[in-house]
């Protein structure tokens, strides 16, 4: 479906502002990084969170052996695979372990610059040839948590909704797949972009076929002053251009829920459950071996289309 809605170059480049380009977090990995850097006080990440309650950073990342994306390439930095188990129970001090959710999260706090002001965030996802993920689960690959942990403003997600409702779609892919988008979406082979956790229907921005093998490349531009955000997205090597036009999204609230975190990796969510009891209930089967690629996570100050970056592209008149 194309989205009716022309942007000009001249509208897009206005919003380019001063100091704007700037790297306001880098977490792409240098090529001689051992996993050990994730348990260790040098991660781009924090080195304890959130993983399942005797497990180690080292233990949960590995180096896929594939094409970095166009994200990495140009920093000349590698993709890392994130794994779960059976065992990734994340157990928290104030609500105890989370038995009914798997979850290796890198975690992003304590960083109130990149949750304020206008920011841009980047990362390419893949599927794992070796530990398929499994799309009857809702997952959460991205998102950004309220410093109280009640909400969440945006998140990037797989799988079939563990609401079972993809909500109101605003935006999506109808690729020319077999049988158009419906049937991938009727598997949960998407991936979706949602708005605020709590917004009633939740939106859904963008949605895409998860084709597997491929690096699947986004940029979510935030404005937390405003509460809007704007997703660019690309397959492959194709440089990032834009595919939903400005959204309005509550992005930050009010104290004391404003600022929060963003967490990169895996979160599988019951079967059965519901918005509200899925920490503790619904169903999670034995003998989980589940991975995904992840690369290029970075974020830059304001909005990535007047930064002459060889991963955007400059001239996007349409949104596709
Ligand atoms: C990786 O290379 C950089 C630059 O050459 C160096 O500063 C760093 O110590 C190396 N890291 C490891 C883990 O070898
Ligand atoms: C974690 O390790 C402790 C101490 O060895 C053990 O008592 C506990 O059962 C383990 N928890 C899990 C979830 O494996
Ligand atoms: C998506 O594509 C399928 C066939 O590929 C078509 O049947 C369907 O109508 C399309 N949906 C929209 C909303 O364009
Ligand atoms: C925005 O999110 C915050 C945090 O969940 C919430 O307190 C506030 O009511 C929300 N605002 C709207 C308009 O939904
Ligand atoms: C969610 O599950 C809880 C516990 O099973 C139940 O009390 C509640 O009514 C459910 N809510 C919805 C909206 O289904
Ligand atoms: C996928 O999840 C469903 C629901 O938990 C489960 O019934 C099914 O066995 C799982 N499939 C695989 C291949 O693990
Ligand atoms: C944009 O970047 C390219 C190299 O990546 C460079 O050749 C060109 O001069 C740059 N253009 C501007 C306007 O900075």
């Amino acid at each position: 479906m194309q989205i009716p809605f022309l942007l000009s170059t001249a509208s897009l480049l206005t919003r380019a502002v001063a100091g704007s380009c700037a790297p306001t977090f880098e977490g792409r990995i240098p090529p001689n990084a051992t996993s050990a850097l994730f348990s260790s006080a040098e991660s781009p990440f924090n080195p304890k969170y959130v993983l399942g309650k005797n497990i180690s950073w080292d233990q949960v990342i590995s180096f896929p052996d594939v094409q970095p994306s166009i994200l990495d390439a140009v920093a000349q930095t590698k993709p890392i695979e994130i794994k779960i188990t059976d065992a990734s129970i994340f157990s928290s001090s104030s609500e105890g372990p989370e038995t009914a959710l798997r979850r290796a999260e890198l975690l992003v706090n304590n960083r109130p610059s990149t949750v304020s002001g206008t920011k841009t965030w980047f990362l390419s996802l893949r599927t794992s040839p070796a530990r398929p993920l499994n799309y009857t689960h809702e997952y959460l690959l991205a998102f950004h948590e309220a410093a109280d942990y009640q909400a969440d403003f945006w998140s990037l997600k797989t799988g079939v909704p563990m609401t079972g409702s993809y909500g109101e779609i605003i935006g999506f892919r109808n690729a020319s797949v077999e049988g158009g988008v419906q049937n991938w979406m009727g598997e949960g082979r998407v991936l979706y972009l949602q708005g605020y956790k709590w917004a009633s229907p939740v939106q859904t921005f963008f949605l895409t076929p998860f084709y597997p093998d491929t690096w699947h490349n986004f940029g979510i531009y935030l404005d937390f002053n405003s509460n809007h955000l704007q997703v660019l997205y690309s397959t492959d090597n194709n440089p990032l251009h834009l595919v939903t036009p400005l959204l309005p999204n509550n992005l930050s609230g009010k104290a004391p829920t404003t600022l929060g975190e963003t967490h990169f990796g895996i979160q599988k969510k019951p079967v059965g459950a519901n918005l509200t009891n899925f920490l503790y209930e619904g169903e999670q089967e034995l003998g989980v071996r589940e991975g995904l690629l992840m690369g290029g996570i970075s974020q830059i100050e304001g909005f990535p289309m007047g930064c002459n970056f060889s991963f955007v592209q400059i001239r996007s008149k349409a949104i596709d």
